[in-house]
């Protein structure tokens, strides 16, 4: 109840006395709500801000993990095990004209590097891969492996071709066994190594049949087994499984995998199949159409292992990989296609030259 003010006349000291209490109450109240607003703005600013705090650090750690690992990488690289360093490879045709085959080729793999080589058929795919076995001698350039200039036969290395390196006289186990007796392995010790590789392959069971009793896909596992048995340091593939249908295809490029993570071999991979060469490697080189190809791309394919290379195909990772290489892959295929169909005037003038 509002009393009256004893010095003004009653009624209106009553009144004023009312409007000064509601206008007090009024004033209170907007106070109050504007404090509690600017409070409550002010928590939801302090937890957006912690929120956005605690997310920042972790991607900072993050980045900061991989700038390590970059470090860590940089510090330590893996040793170099096969290293072409300006290689250039000529023949001499039958007329007496000089062919460059391959011009210039800096390209160096890692030790346990899975390398493939792709490029439009005859620009010296093979050829590269006949230069690291040392079955031929580069023109310009020279050829280390494990830092050690190559002469002669490479020793570090083992060839997988498209064809059957198999004696068909010669049972699995012999063939399987032939590398370790040739190095002078006894035979009991030779052929214990050869039942464990040709487990390894998925052939136990097959040791004394002969490669003609064989289906393709088998006779490629024994051909692999001869390879591994010898534990070579670099593995030389040549379209290894091009003549193979495609399921037992996929299940022999998976069990590569599988060996070669068991060890630390180097491997060269020559294919036509972007595809298989982004599926399994670690790295894809593009070269151009020859005569006098060179490198056109070297990309480092970063999907994770171990992989399984039927179903990472699907992924959208895999799928922008490989638009990406075969834009660059394309147009020397179409240069490669449009030389061996029209016999066109080689590029650069290599050829011919006496
Ligand atoms: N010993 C040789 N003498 C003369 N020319 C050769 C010899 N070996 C290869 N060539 C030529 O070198 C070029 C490249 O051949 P290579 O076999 O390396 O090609 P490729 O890329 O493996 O082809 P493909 O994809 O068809 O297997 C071809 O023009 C071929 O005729
Ligand atoms: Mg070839």
């Amino acid at each position: 109840m509002v009393r009256p003010d004893p010095r003004l006349p009653g009624r209106w000291s009553t009144a004023r006395a009312a409007d000064v209490d509601i206008i007090v109450r009024i004033i209170f109240t907007a106070l109050s709500g504007i404090f509690f607003g600017i409070l409550s703005i002010v928590v939801r600013a302090a937890t957006i801000a912690i929120w956005v705090g605690i997310h920042n650090s972790r991607w900072e750690e993050g980045n900061i993990g991989i700038m390590l690992a970059h470090v860590e990488c940089d510090q330590e690289p893996r040793p170099q095990m096969i290293d072409l360093q300006g290689v250039t490879k000529e023949f001499v045709k039958p007329s007496g004209a000089i062919h460059t085959v391959l011009q210039d080729i800096n390209l160096s793999i890692d030790k346990g590097e899975f390398c493939s080589i792709v490029g439009p058929t005859g620009c010296g795919k093979s050829t590269t891969i006949n230069l690291i076995a040392g079955f031929e001698q580069p023109t310009g350039g020279r050829i280390l492996v494990d830092r050690e200039p190559l002469e002669g036969i490479n020793r570090h290395a083992a060839c997988v071709f498209q064809t059957d390196n198999t004696f068909p006289w010669k049972t699995v186990l012999e063939n399987v066994s032939l590398g370790l007796r040739l190095r002078g392995v006894a035979k009991s010790k030779a052929h214990e190594e050869a039942r464990y590789w040709i487990a390894r392959v998925g052939l136990t069971g097959f040791e004394h049949h002969y490669p003609h009793q064989l289906s393709g896909g088998m006779k490629k596992r024994v051909a692999l087994a001869q390879c591994l048995i010898v534990q070579p340091a670099i593995l030389l593939m040549d379209e290894s499984f091009a003549a193979l249908d495609v399921h037992t295809r996929s299940l022999m490029e998976n069990e590569l995998l599988a060996i070669w993570e068991d060890t630390s071999a180097s491997v060269v991979f020559i294919t036509h199949d972007l595809e298989e060469a982004i599926a399994l490697s670690d790295r894809v080189v593009v070269l151009t159409a020859g005569p006098a190809a060179t490198i056109k791309g070297d990309y480092p394919i970063p999907l994770t292992r171990p992989r399984n290379v039927a179903e990472i195909r699907f992924t959208e990772q895999f799928m922008k990989l490989h638009e990406k290489i075969w834009n660059d892959l394309r147009d020397e295929v179409m240069i490669g296609y449009a030389q061996s169909a029209q016999c066109l005037p080689d590029r650069g003038g290599q050829e011919g030259r006496a």
